[in-house]
């Protein structure tokens, strides 16, 4: 097992495995000009299997893609069938803005192994949607649908409500995962944007909600142990989870690290500070001197995030 300083077993490994995006979102690095990395600073997926082969042998059992928008990679079920196809991979799954996801596209993910499925969805109505992510919603919806079809299970919905944009949707949201049977998370905005801050606390969304939900049970997801606090709806299979980096920070429980897409270790989504594994593997650097080193920035692992003083890019990051 993988511990950090604070003794916290890393189970999770999150990899950013581009930094490009077909959406701007508002509360995302890309919404500011982003200058993209080029081709050749961003991990391949040779890159990508070797370091996760060194943290899978030192325990870390799941794996989540992020990006930018994952499937604008080329090529990606392949990865995923390398990554799924290692017996130490416990769980395999993908976040991605789902615009993207035909139903070609969700099979053949399903084929090539990938668990789970986690798709972005801020707003039920087609202008807000456009107004936050700059993206078609009717593109999304068939995302959804997609995934569905497709046999994922569960599929989850990942929504940030903002103050004034979307906040009127809750229950129009709330009415969408029982129509369908999903779990959807409301995350709280973190502040990675230079757009003005417009985080909706959770707590305030939770008691909106409570008289909707089962709130005498926490539902357990021991397939995805994750920072959510989840409740089913009354009468419905559906779920609703909160992510509250801020109102009910998790760091205690936080079970993970990340990967940046040009291949740096970092501790915690707060931090610009990552230990650069990539340049370490194209030095040809041995493996223990590469485990140590990722040691080293585990054992740099803070209590607790620092409100996102000096975050990385986003899309470099992965949520
Ligand atoms: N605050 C909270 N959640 C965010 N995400 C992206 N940027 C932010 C932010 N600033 C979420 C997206 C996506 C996941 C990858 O992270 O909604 O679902």
């Amino acid at each position: 097992m993988l511990k950090d300083g604070f003794g916290r077993t890393i189970e999770t490994l999150r990899v950013s495995i581009t930094d490009r995006c077909n959406l701007k979102c508002l509360y995302c690095t890309i919404n500011q000009d982003t200058v993209f990395l080029p081709k050749h600073r961003i991990m391949t997926y040779e890159e990508i299997m070797k370091i996760s082969r060194i943290l899978l042998d030192l325990g870390l059992s799941r794996i989540k893609l992020t990006g930018g928008e994952p499937l604008i990679r080329k090529d990606l079920p392949k990865l995923i069938e390398k990554l799924a196809s290692l017996n130490e991979v416990k769980d395999l799954s993908l976040t991605t803005n789902g615009t993207m996801l035909t139903s070609f596209m969700a099979k053949i993910l399903k084929e090539a192994g990938l668990h789970r499925l986690n798709i972005s969805l801020d707003s039920l109505n087609p202008y807000t949607y456009r107004r936050i992510t700059g993206g078609k919603l009717n593109d999304v919806l068939r995302g959804i649908d997609n995934a569905i079809e497709s046999g994922f299970n569960p599929v989850k919905i990942n929504t940030v409500l903002l103050k004034n944009i979307n906040d009127s949707e809750i229950f129009d949201i709330l009415n969408f995962a029982v129509e369908k049977s999903l779990t959807i998370r409301f995350i709280e905005e973190m502040p990675f944007s230079k757009t003005p801050y417009s985080g909706v606390s959770n707590d305030t969304v939770f008691s909106m909600l409570k008289p909707y939900l089962e709130t005498d049970k926490v539902v357990k997801d021991d397939k995805s142990p994750g920072p959510a606090v989840t409740f089913k709806v009354k009468g419905s299979n559906a779920k609703i989870g909160f992510i509250s980096p801020f109102s009910r920070p998790f760091c205690m429980k936080c079970n993970r690290i990340r990967l940046s897409t040009d291949g740096k270790i970092l501790p915690c989504i707060a931090t610009n500070k990552g230990v650069d594994i990539l340049s370490m593997i194209r030095n040809h650097s041995p493996d223990q001197i590469i485990i140590d080193k990722i040691k080293e920035s585990l054992m740099g692992k803070k209590l607790m995030h620092d409100g996102f003083k000096n975050p990385l890019k986003m899309n470099l990051l992965g949520g």
